[in-house]
């Protein structure tokens, strides 16, 4: 029952435990043992071959999941994908190349800004519109031409958990499906990745097994102002949303930054006094992330690394080191996810704040 909060202190940390459950759902029915089921787009699923570009628009949390999407689309699907907030997108001209997807994201299904670029998008000349929404009877679903439903259940704490990894979940699913349909991935490739995914219940639950280990490292954050998040590639917008999450409930002032940009501005700011988090996976970008994290080092900066195994990283002085399971590069985004939601859970809890209820924000921002 969503409005029970069982055996748990907060929603919030109910629903971040919820979450292999809740992935396990938006995968079902939506893959068989080697493929994603077009059939989960609706009856029509033609439009997917016709697909030659992405717009997708949203606000929050669920801007984050369209950012991460965009890496995975532009990888698998080789078609450009663009990402914007609906706020901004609602009030400007914007040009639609031939054949553009709209699709939208949104936990409540309500958010005023999204539903007004949808319905500004419906006058323009879309291939069609797509919702990723979290609530079946909400108006984005109803007005939009096709929906795929995240099934993450209510979901109660306003900073957003298992909402923003079942996004991912359909994004991923949607993504491989474009792909597939548009001739830019075989058989087997795509059998890998729906592999991947069946793992992936069993993946976040391993990194949620993490939980006292990372409220330990929290009580560290408790009296700190800043907080400077960085990742590279589709960490970046995991950094964001880590960020976002340690604003939202714990009222600590936390920025994110490609990694790569750290010279360009936020070094400035690195001092002993600085926490720096990253998400470090193991893949092509490590070396290049570990000598960013060397230059905040070198500067006095404590680090926070959440890392995949064999990352060759480790505990020393100023440099707290968790360790993330190892999955597939394509779930890095998803799994990496879960250590920076139970942080900010953790460091709100420390503060004392209203987790489940933060001072001036609103679940589903209804009006403008
Ligand atoms: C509010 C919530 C966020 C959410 C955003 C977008 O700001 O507090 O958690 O990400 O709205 O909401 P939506 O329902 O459209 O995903």
């Amino acid at each position: 029952d969503a409005t029970d909060k069982g055996e748990f202190r907060h929603y919030m940390l109910k629903e971040i435990y919820e979450q292999p459950k809740v992935i396990a759902a938006c995968l079902e029915g939506r893959i068989s043992e080697t493929k994603v089921l077009t059939s989960c787009f609706g009856a029509d699923s033609a439009f997917l071959k016709d697909i030659d570009n992405i717009h997708i628009v949203a606000c929050g949390t669920s801007y984050h999941a369209g950012m991460v999407a965009k890496y995975w689309i532009e990888e698998l699907a080789n078609i450009p994908c663009t990402v914007e907030v609906a706020s901004e997108y609602r009030y400007r001209k914007v040009a639609v190349p031939k054949n553009t997807l709209f699709l939208t994201l949104s936990q409540s299904g309500e958010t005023a800004d999204t539903l007004a670029a949808l319905r500004m998008a419906k006058e323009l000349n879309y291939l069609t519109t797509l919702a990723i929404c979290n609530v079946p009877s909400s108006t984005l679903v109803r007005e939009s031409d096709l929906t795929l439903l995240t099934n993450a259940g209510a979901e109660i704490g306003v900073a957003s958990t298992k909402a923003f990894t079942t996004q991912l979940t359909a994004l991923l699913i949607t993504s491989i499906a474009i792909a597939s349909e548009k001739g830019e991935l075989n058989e087997k490739k795509q059998a890998g990745l729906v592999t991947a995914l069946r793992s992936l219940p069993a993946y976040v639950d391993a990194a949620i097994k993490q939980d006292e280990a990372i409220k330990l490292v929290s009580e560290q954050f408790a009296n700190k102002h800043n907080a400077l998040f960085l990742g590279r590639g589709p960490m970046f917008p995991i950094a964001l949303e880590g960020a976002l999450k340690l604003k939202e409930i714990s009222y600590i002032h936390a920025e994110a930054y490609p990694a790569g940009e750290l010279k360009h501005g936020p070094l400035a700011l690195v001092d002993e006094t600085m926490p720096i988090i990253t998400v470090a996976p193991n893949n092509q970008m490590l070396d290049k992330l570990k000598s960013n994290l060397q230059e905040v080092r070198a500067r006095g900066g404590e680090l926070y690394v959440f890392g995949a195994k064999e990352t060759g990283f480790e505990e020393a002085e100023g440099i707290y080191y968790n360790e993330v399971p190892w999955v597939e590069e394509v779930l890095e985004p998803i799994v990496h996810t879960i250590p920076l939601q139970l942080l900010s859970y953790h460091v709100a809890v420390v503060k004392g704040t209203d987790v489940d209820q933060p001072r001036n924000l609103a679940k589903s921002v209804t009006v403008e």
